[in-house]
């Protein structure tokens, strides 16, 4: 299933990132998001201008929903610290969750302390992150977005006397489609999601001396086309959320989403483009505590008989068009815990030393483009 090759600008092959032989569960999607931080008014006026619904959970905390998925796609808790707890995956059946408890020797199926209170299973990644699985009884599959509107285009125009007036409302938000987690700890994080969660390699950017910088990972859902990426790992000196993204309808959801936002006061981190590796129309938006979310459209469905395919890591390789990469978009949010985290790891025995520092470094500066 590897279609391996070298790095084109050193010559190294490709280390391959493998599928798991017998992963524990084979989840069906990414079902959630919590985050704390002393961000919560900021919090429900960017979720809300981003196009999510806002109630007020039981226990106080934000809660914000997209039309399909779990009830609930983000929960935001006042904290003094802003801190990301971690992200809850959902299985089809509750088989699973026991299943996967006892492979993992996690505790048994037990209502989690989330909206509904799901079963689940609480797991803890090899950063320390807190990773849900939960059955969710009420999951909901995407609506119907009614009929593409009439595009003019070369000799076919069939929009006459009608204007193109896109709503100006918040961007209709379907569902919750991906997250990027940042880690030094690569190859046991990534490892850990591909074996315990089953999620399958769709594409890998590689550093010049062969090793995975990020791995985009997809369910595995046999025969059924899933996104290109639900779950992301990203080499990176700090553990930390990189973003998260939720899907829309349209470009014109994209585009009018955006507008919104800024003038509701938000900044934009990088956007409008289309990605390479997964096709997306992605805006990306600074959120509360300087966390950035993405909106995007038109993705790419893979079945799980794709193989994995392995590129050079570049900037270039991000987008096939777009505005230029700001450097607050790829800069990591560095506050002082993450500044001592750093600090511990470059001097440590992380796997993200100054030698990683330069390898990504001059991988961001290669004008590799993947296909
Ligand atoms: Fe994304």
């Amino acid at each position: 299933m590897i279609d391996s090759g070298a790095h084109p600008d050193s010559g190294v092959p490709y280390i391959p990132v493998a599928r798991a032989a017998d992963p524990h569960v084979k989840v069906h999607d990414l079902a959630l998001l919590e985050f704390a931080g002393p961000d919560a008014e900021v919090a429900k006026r960017f979720f809300t201008g981003f196009g999510l619904q806002h109630r007020q959970g039981d226990d106080g905390s934000l809660e914000f929903s997209a039309e399909a998925g779990a009830p609930v796609a983000v929960i935001y808790r006042q904290a003094a610290k802003a801190s990301f707890v971690g992200p809850t995956f959902a299985v089809t059946t509750v088989a699973e969750l026991e299943q996967l408890a006892a492979r993992t020797g996690a505790a048994a199926p037990a209502p989690l302390q989330l909206p509904g209170h799901p079963p689940g299973v609480i797991l803890t990644d090899p950063n320390g992150v807190s990773v849900k699985v939960a059955h969710f009884e009420a999951w909901r599959t995407l609506p119907a977005c009614g009929e593409a509107a009439l595009v003019n285009r070369g000799d076919d125009k069939p929009r006459i006397n009608a204007p193109r007036r896109p709503q100006r409302s918040p961007s209709r938000v379907l569902r919750l489609g991906h997250m990027v987690l940042g880690t030094p700890e690569w190859e046991a994080t990534a490892r850990f999601y591909i074996e315990t969660l089953g999620l399958i390699p769709s594409d890998v950017q590689a550093l010049p001396d062969g090793r995975p910088a990020v791995a985009f990972l997809r369910c595995d859902r046999g025969d059924e086309p899933t996104d290109h990426h639900t779950f992301v790992v990203a080499r990176l000196p700090v553990m930390d959320f990189e973003h998260a993204a939720f899907e829309v309808p349209d470009l014109d959801e994209v585009g009018m989403g955006g507008q919104m936002l800024r003038e509701g006061g938000f900044r934009r981190a990088w956007g409008i483009g289309r990605h390479i590796l997964g096709s997306q129309i992605f805006d990306y938006w600074f959120g509360p505590d300087g966390r950035k979310f993405e909106h995007f459209a038109d993705g790419d469905l893979f079945d799980a008989a794709r193989p994995t395919r392995y590129h050079a890591m570049s900037v270039a390789g991000l987008s096939q068009w777009g505005p230029p990469v700001p450097s607050a978009f790829l800069r990591p949010k560095l506050g002082w815990h993450e500044v001592l985290q750093l600090l511990r790891n470059l001097l440590g025995k992380s796997s993200f030393g100054f030698r990683e520092i330069k390898l990504m470094a001059n991988a961001m500066r290669s004008a590799s483009l993947p296909d």
